[in-house]
């Protein structure tokens, strides 16, 4: 298969775009035909070797993955071939496969597009556990997320959103971040 390399921790001259092996799945693992990936932060500081849990090289980096099933291991009962899926991985989605954990993999719904979808997993999850589990928000309460035009920052705010938060304030580190709301202009602090 094709896929982008980390050959040495660098800048990004070090990612070769190359050919590589299919990766083998293990009994609770399915094998994903991988359609869209994501590009994160995390992906940058693992390229640096600058990331707290990152791989060593040679790897290939990419957090999120969405695509098609086209293999299930031997335990696995949720999932099956043909199904449209996205999936959190620790490495390796900027490939043409990726073997993903059953308990990390998720059915996605036919509205939802390949690209939305996998820009969701990384983003998504941290930004749920973070509002949920961290801050455990309650309806009505102000939110205040800084570095808010980020990846995180961006769903932070519509998840905080829909989990009933009243006022969502952000903070971005200069003008050019600063987005613009439909109802309300942005305020200089
Ligand atoms: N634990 C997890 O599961 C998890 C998952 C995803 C992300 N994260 C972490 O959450 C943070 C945000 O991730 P992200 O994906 O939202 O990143 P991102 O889209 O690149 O946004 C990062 C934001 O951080 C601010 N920033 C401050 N100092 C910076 C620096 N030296 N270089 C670059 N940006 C800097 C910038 O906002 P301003 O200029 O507006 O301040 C920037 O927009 C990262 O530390 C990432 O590792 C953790």
């Amino acid at each position: 298969m094709k896929a982008v390399i980390v050959s040495d921790f660098g800048d990004p001259s070090v990612l070769e775009y190359t050919d590589t092996e299919i990766p083998e799945i293990s009994s609770r693992q399915v094998l994903i035909r991988v359609v869209s990936t994501s590009v994160n932060f995390a992906d940058i500081m693992s390229r640096q070797g600058r990331y707290h849990s990152g791989s060593k090289p040679p790897f290939i980096p990419g957090l999120d993955a969405a695509g098609v099933v086209v293999k299930t291991g031997a335990a696995v009962c949720r999932l099956k071939a043909g199904q449209r899926v996205m999936a959190l991985l620790k490495h390796g989605t900027y490939a043409e496969y990726v073997a993903a954990d059953e308990d990390l993999t998720f059915s996605i719904p036919d509205s939802v597009d390949f690209e939305t979808a996998a820009a969701c997993p990384t983003v998504a999850f941290a930004s749920y556990k973070l509002l949920a589990d961290v801050a455990r928000i309650r309806p009505g309460e102000t939110v205040l997320i800084h570095a808010a035009a980020g990846g995180i920052g961006t769903t932070a705010i519509q998840l905080a959103r829909l989990l009933g938060a009243g006022k969502v304030i952000g903070t971005v580190g200069s003008d050019r971040k600063q987005l613009l709301p439909q109802r309300q202009a942005p305020t200089r602090l």
